[in-house]
């Protein structure tokens, strides 16, 4: 059996991958040190996996940590999640965005090569592909950075580019994550932001129960159908799956590979928020304010090379992920807590 370990595995994508790695036949060995997480998740996903995880409390930037994992554990590959990902706070705290997000990869990796395993499925972001040149964005796009965060993520792709070219042993997926949204089929686990939403559907559902009055709508001046943002949000289930999909890759055909996950749909946040009233048969009362700065009109993704090159595709529309997003949420309003 082949087993992989995930860095930030009780985080939001994390832990749903874990459920999809496990779902296909994979044994998992979890790492998170909840700097962003719930303990919590821990019990879901016993419940959920009808096994205890396995899982090791530990930070990516502490090295000696990492070397007793791979000690303990026989691992044949790794998903590297464990990052910071809000774009504010990443102007306010670059250090720490550089320390966690780039330190942990090259730690990370460090420790891989000490334990010689060389196959890893790298978390990125279309957030790489900066302002559109053209859309919809393909993975030949140019690339540039709007924030420290993207800077995180542009660093870490190319920082693995290089260590691929030092050793062609290194099977690497670099992958290009859109929106994610919505939630496991169960309702038992989710996303679980601290303090205030930074993102669209977390905050609508926390308005949904009562968390918040109503939502601010970022700009209703764009050159958009209807003035507000469009993105191309993708149910996180699939996107999990997208984990397996490119994980086999990397197994099977012993080559690395850069691509999208997303739709190949926009959705506008106005369409998303009446997608959810649907779903959740509840109003989101909402106010038009200023554009958020830093913030895109449109993007979303050329899906064609994930379907061709790793046979995946997104299963799952609009209205399941908002219905599971209201699941999770009504059923945990105050989320792990
Ligand atoms: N939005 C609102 N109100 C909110 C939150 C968001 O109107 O309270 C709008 C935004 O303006 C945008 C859309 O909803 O039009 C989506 O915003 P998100 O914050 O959910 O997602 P972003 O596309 O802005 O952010 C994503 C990733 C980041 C990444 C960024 C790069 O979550 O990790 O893309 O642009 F850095």
């Amino acid at each position: 059996m082949t087993t992989v370990l995930l860095t930030g595995a009780a985080g939001y994508i994390g832990s749903h991958t874990w459920l999809a790695l496990q779902a296909a036949g994979f044994s998992v060995v979890g790492l998170d040190d909840f700097s962003n997480s719930s303990p919590e998740v821990l019990e879901r996903l016993r419940e959920l996996g009808g096994r205890r995880p396995v899982f090791e409390r530990a930070s990516v930037t502490d090295a000696a940590a990492l070397d007793a994992v791979f000690a303990r554990h026989r691992i044949d590959a790794v998903v590297h999640f464990a990052a910071f990902k809000a774009v504010g706070e990443s102007a306010a705290q670059p250090l720490a965005y550089y320390a966690n997000n780039v330190g942990g990869l090259v730690g990370t990796c460090q420790a891989m090569q000490r334990h010689g395993v060389k196959t890893l499925v790298f978390s990125s972001s279309a957030t790489v592909y900066g302002e559109p040149k053209y859309l919809p964005y393909d993975e030949a796009h140019p690339l540039s950075a709007m924030n420290v965060y993207g800077r995180t993520k542009l660093f870490g792709e190319q920082i693995l580019r290089d260590l691929e070219a030092s050793d062609p042993a290194w099977k690497i997926a670099w992958l290009r994550y859109f929106n994610p949204v919505g939630a496991h089929e169960s309702g038992r686990i989710g996303e679980d932001p601290r303090g205030v939403p930074n993102n669209l559907m977390p905050y609508v559902t926390q308005v949904a129960v009562g968390r918040r009055e109503f939502l601010q709508v970022f700009g209703g001046d764009y050159d958009t159908p209807d003035g507000t943002g469009v993105r191309d949000y993708l149910h996180v289930m699939d996107l999990a799956e997208g984990h397996v999909a490119a994980l086999r890759y990397l197994l099977d055909h012993g080559a690395s590979i850069t691509t999208n996950l997303g739709t190949g749909q926009g959705t506008s946040v106005l369409q998303l928020v009446q997608a959810f009233e649907r779903a959740s048969g509840r109003p989101i009362p909402y106010r038009i304010v200023d554009r958020r700065p830093g913030d895109l009109p449109a993007f979303w993704a050329d899906p064609t090379l994930a379907r061709e090159r790793l046979g995946w595709r997104t299963r799952r529309d609009l209205d399941a992920m908002c219905a599971d997003s209201w699941r999770w949420q009504s059923a945990n309003p105050q989320g792990y807590a």
